[in-house]
């Protein structure tokens, strides 16, 4: 199961409906859970009340019960520990008791909405997401993913639209600006011991520019991925919108199939799987022609993958994938948007 914010956590407390949510999915053979993302113990991680935190005794009460019921359920689960960084307001008009803080003031090129972080600030945060990784461990979880996608703090790190930094954590390499995210998964290694499973998120998306690539060309993926798999990362989660699309010219692997090429490392892809109306065709026997399933499977059947997330599909079905595996797709719920607002 893919990270999926939900904003069921009034005052960063998961309640026990996050609890059952969780566990319901568990109980219906999905694999591994990654949670939504989770904030780190920072002033200004979050711009929304209902996000949950991963710190503080009554949220980490509630992220115990969570991983207790999924156990029992006999499902595995991690956190996705996250700092949003230099983010929008959240429409309720709340905001944080400190402004949000990022590598420099801004979103995206031209939205300032926060501070540049201090030595100060950017040692405190590296220490929170190794508390929260901790505590991850502590309680039982059985992996850590750290968020580092999708324009949130560690993303505004990596890219030169949002890193116009001239110390040690800016540069006008990829490479140079990853550093932030070194530091951060050296210190859960540092604080989870090697024996501990370390996923880290990324997109070369921004949900700003859709079809912006942090890493241009494959050596500047090389020299992006390589720093974060020697620093302690176990598993990349390359975040797409769609699976199938080939992230370089003149080859299709796609995000996740080039990170295990490169880094010898396991991958997990996502992006629209079980989406389309014809994702089953073939599979109930309605269709020869070949289908988004097809691909998926010829795509993990070479190696290119080791494990696929699926978002959507999960958020508005619980049973998702013991109907896929009873071959009970007839009666699949299809995701609409109303599926978001409540936890099914
Ligand atoms: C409601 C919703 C909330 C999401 N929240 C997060 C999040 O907290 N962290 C994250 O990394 N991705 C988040 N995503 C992205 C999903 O993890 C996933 O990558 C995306 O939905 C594509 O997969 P899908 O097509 O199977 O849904 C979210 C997506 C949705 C639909």
């Amino acid at each position: 199961m893919a990270p999926m914010t939900r904003s069921f956590s009034p005052n960063g407390i998961p309640t026990s409906e996050v609890a059952d949510y969780y566990e319901k999915r568990a109980a219906a053979e999905v694999g591994l859970i990654l949670s939504e993302g989770t904030v780190i113990n920072r002033p200004s991680s979050s711009n929304d009340p209902n996000v949950p935190h991963f710190y503080g005794e009554h949220a980490l009460l509630g992220w115990k019960n969570v991983i207790d019921k999924v156990h029992r359920a006999g499902g595995q689960m991690g956190p996705q520990i996250w700092h949003q960084g230099i983010t929008n307001n959240d429409p309720s008009g709340w905001l944080p008791s400190a402004p949000f803080e990022g590598p420099s003031s801004f979103n995206k090129p031209g939205f300032e909405n926060g501070v540049a972080m201090t030595d100060a600030a950017i040692a405190d945060t590296i220490s929170a997401f190794g508390q929260a990784a901790s505590d991850a461990k502590t309680l039982g979880f059985d992996t850590v993913e750290i968020h580092g996608a999708h324009q949130y703090l560690i993303d505004q790190f990596f890219w030169n639209g949002t890193n116009n930094r001239t110390d040690i954590y800016g540069g006008n390499t990829l490479a140079e600006r990853s550093r932030f995210a070194v530091e951060v998964i050296k210190e859960i290694r540092k604080r989870v011991g090697e024996d501990f499973a370390l996923i880290i998120r990324l997109s070369q998306f921004k949900p700003a520019a859709y079809d912006f690539k942090l890493a241009e060309t494959t050596a500047e993926m090389e020299s992006w991925l390589t720093p974060l798999a020697d620093a302690g990362i176990d598993i990349f989660h390359c975040s797409q919108r769609r699976f199938w699309e080939p992230e370089f010219e003149g080859s299709d692997l796609n995000f996740a199939g080039w990170a295990k090429k490169l880094t010898g490392k396991s991958t997990i892809s996502v992006g629209s799987v079980g989406l389309d109306g014809d994702f089953f065709g073939a599979f109930a026997g309605q269709s020869s022609a070949p289908t988004p399933l097809d691909e998926l499977e010829r795509r993990m059947d070479r190696g290119d993958f080791d494990l696929v997330a699926v978002g959507r599909a999960i958020l508005a079905d619980p049973q998702w994938v013991s109907k896929i595996k009873n071959n009970k797709t007839e009666s699949l719920k299809g995701f609409s948007k109303e599926a978001l607002s409540s936890l099914i």
